[in-house]
């Protein structure tokens, strides 16, 4: 035989052992953080259609459902609200009594070790559905701001753990920084949606959250799927007025995205594995045409491998048990 020169990659592909051996990323319950949809009323679970196995649920059940996350281990949640009743400023966003104060107080009462992470947004609360105040058509940045600081204030009165910010208004993180600070919560990180595209991914969970914009689009405070150089500012700026946690949203069309954050910013990253991701593979799934498991847990795998610290997804509950059994 001639004598070829090749390295020999397989000779630590041969076994189920050995592949583990070699193996560089790993999925954990406590990479995982729920979303959560809670509505007014009693005794109410809504099957979300366009998310199969994702329910809006009224705070009576919520414990049953805080109970099987814990008994996973999973330990994190992000609570997002559906309020009974919406108007031009979005006030129930930082009522003291509005839907996620109450369901965050009542979490935090029975499951004190959880994270619960809040929302801080305005778009489901809004009778226009946009993330912001409007004047004459315009979606006004600076007046925002401070309604803002209001609803993350009165959320971390009602207990919760870490902030969220997801409105895309510049100065978001600075004016939520002041604001919590000033009411003697500097202790409170904020986890911020640093780098968001305005994405046709969000579509499900528009159906979740009741939250879609009544007129127009959010392409002038999300950002353009095209751009990347401009996701480093958004991320630079976040850092720079004080967030602690930077979020990649959406995940799988912008893993290149989550891997240029974590490689310029040193701070745990986070990846929003979104709706539209979660409702493609259930339907995929329900279909027979994909292996829902192998393929949720690729999808997890590939967003920790392009850099992601934690990742929020609506499979968490599966992915889980599948670990387990695996
Ligand atoms: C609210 C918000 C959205 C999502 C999380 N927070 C929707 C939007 O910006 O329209 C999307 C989450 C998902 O699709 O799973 N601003």
């Amino acid at each position: 035989m001639t004598l070829l020169q090749f390295n020999r990659h397989r000779r630590l592909r041969r076994s189920d052992s050995m592949r583990a051996l070699v193996r560089e990323t790993h999925l954990q319950p406590e990479d995982f953080i729920y979303p959560i949809f809670v509505i007014e009323g009693k005794n109410k679970r809504n099957a979300v259609q366009s998310m199969p196995g994702v329910d809006q649920v009224s705070l009576d059940l919520l414990s049953r459902e805080m109970q099987e996350l814990v008994d996973l281990g999973i330990q994190s949640v992000i609570v997002f609200g559906v309020p009974a009743e919406k108007d031009a400023v979005g006030s129930q966003a930082y009522h003291d009594h509005g839907i996620v104060q109450k369901a965050i107080r009542q979490i935090k009462e029975e499951f004190p070790e959880l994270v619960v992470i809040a929302d801080t947004c305005l778009c489901q609360y809004t009778d226009h559905g946009h993330c912001g105040i409007i004047e004459e058509g315009k979606i006004l940045n600076d007046p925002t701001l401070d309604l803002l600081a209001r609803t993350a204030v009165s959320q971390v009165r009602a207990g919760a753990d870490i902030i969220a910010p997801s409105n895309m208004m510049d100065g978001f993180v600075a004016a939520i920084r002041h604001g919590l600070d000033e009411a003697g919560f500097e202790d409170i990180p904020i986890m911020s949606y640093a780098v968001k595209y305005a994405s046709a991914f969000y579509g499900p969970f528009r159906d979740a959250a009741h939250s879609s914009p009544q007129f127009g689009d959010r392409k002038t405070y999300q950002m353009d799927p095209a751009n990347r150089l401009e996701a480093l500012r958004e991320a630079e700026s976040d850092v720079a007025e004080g967030a602690d946690f930077l979020i990649v949203k959406p995940a799988l069309s912008y893993l290149d995205i989550m891997r240029d954050v974590k490689n310029n910013f040193n701070l745990p990253v986070v990846a929003y594995n979104v709706s539209g991701e979660y409702s493609m593979i259930k339907a995929a799934a329900q279909n027979g045409w994909v292996n829902e498991k192998e393929i949720v847990l690729e999808k997890l795998t590939s967003m920790k491998r392009a850099g992601a610290d934690l990742i929020i997804t609506y499979h968490a509950k599966d992915a889980v048990r599948w670990l387990k059994d695996n």
